[in-house]
């Protein structure tokens, strides 16, 4: 079958001849791949900086954003059956008896680094015509999101993200215990950094949560991603026309800040104004550049007189999946039209060279399968 490969050692990326997977245990479940999500982690793969082949391999199939259909399922497969949509988690965890993130099924949050994860490290993705899991890496989905569920992973950073600052927040009286349950951001102020698709992706869980809700992202408004996320009701400011200080002003107390702009300028500007109490949630992951002049005193100041937190949230548990499914059906109900748009282009497998290798466009695009 035709598969989406990155060959590191000899810096190539190509459409190859893979085997197709059949399913050897009881507990597995054979998937046919109907849309992948392409993402800044695949570009990033394939400038050969990041990712690695299974032990055995000179690739690495590519993919961890996918939307499959259920074709066949092992004797011991009781949560589904052929023709059932899933959406795959991306890590799997690291055989250390001794982690005792992996042992409880939170390999989001392996100790060892022995994790690996699909279409990233070490094991191949799906960016394939089908791929083999076992039952309990796979979220069922239902039928009415098949055309926006390839964003479900996408979404997952922002739901682990939002159940940090949960957890976190609990350190002190944040929610005012009247607010009712589902609401919780009620009252409070939000900045998501960036409008890419987890920058809005996240903007819409946050608004969902009741919070008030910024993004504040590079292009001068009015664009079409200024457009998209002033549709659904938050706030676009570009730092092009305001720094973070009129930011701050204009916000008022931030209390929250999701980074999904992948870069340490602007996310450090932005620390420092981060309000009394605030939190500050990064999920980018910048590629190595020189060191960069940064206001530490100012913000190690802050972070102590205005009991400020900051969290760095890599991958996503269970939990997170389904919360995902859960919100991109608010978000179907609520904003079809925005929501539908966050997909700019739907491409066959043999476009791989343009989404992967050429200029990024657009906001989230999609490989087609079938
Ligand atoms: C994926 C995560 C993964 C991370 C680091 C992200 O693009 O969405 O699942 O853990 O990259 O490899
Ligand atoms: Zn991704």
């Amino acid at each position: 079958m035709r598969a989406v490969a990155v060959f590191p050692g000899k810096c190539e990326v190509g459409l190859i001849g893979h085997e197709t997977p059949e399913i050897t245990a009881a507990n597995q479940v054979k998937i046919r791949s109907l849309e992948v999500g392409v993402c800044g982690t695949d570009r990033e793969i394939c400038t050969f900086v990041y990712g690695s082949p299974p032990d055995g391999f000179d690739y690495l199939v590519l993919g961890h954003e996918s939307l499959g259909q259920v074709v066949e399922v092992g004797s011991g497969v009781s949560r589904f059956k052929p023709g059932d949509l899933v959406v795959p988690s991306v890590r799997r965890p690291c055989p250390h008896a001794y982690c005792l993130a992996c042992r409880e099924d939170k390999q989001d949050f392996c100790y060892t680094g022995d994790f690996t994860e699909r279409g990233i490290k070490m094991t191949h993705g799906f960016m394939t015509e089908f791929y083999v899991d076992e039952q309990k890496y796979l979220n069922g989905v239902p039928s009415e999101l098949r055309d926006v569920a390839v964003l479900v992973e996408p979404l997952t950073v922002a739901e682990k993200g939002l159940a940090q600052v949960w957890r976190v927040q609990k350190r002190l009286p944040w929610v005012d215990p009247k607010t009712p349950a589902g609401h919780l951001g009620a009252g409070k102020n939000a900045v998501v950094l960036g409008a890419g698709p987890v920058g809005i992706l996240g903007a819409m869980v946050l608004i969902v949560n009741g919070f008030k809700t910024y993004v504040y992202s590079r292009s001068k408004a009015p664009n079409p991603k200024s457009e998209l996320v002033e549709s659904v009701g938050a706030k676009y400011i570009s730092c092009e026309v305001e720094n973070p200080d009129q930011l701050a002003e204009r916000v008022g107390n931030i209390d929250l800040v999701y980074e999904a702009v992948g870069t340490a300028k602007i996310s450090y500007a932005v620390l420092r104004v981060l309000g009394l109490n605030g939190i500050y949630i990064f999920t980018g992951i910048p590629a190595p550049k020189p060191p960069m002049d940064l206001e530490a005193d100012t913000i190690m100041r802050n972070l102590v007189l205005k009991n400020q937190v900051v969290v760095g949230t890599v991958n996503a548990d269970r939990e997170a999946f389904e919360g995902a499914i859960h919100d991109l059906g608010i978000f179907l109900k609520r904003w079809p039209t925005a929501l539908r748009s966050l997909i700019t282009g739907r491409y066959k497998i043999d476009q791989y060279r343009d989404l992967l290798l050429g200029k990024a466009t657009g906001i989230k695009n999609v490989i087609v399968l079938t």
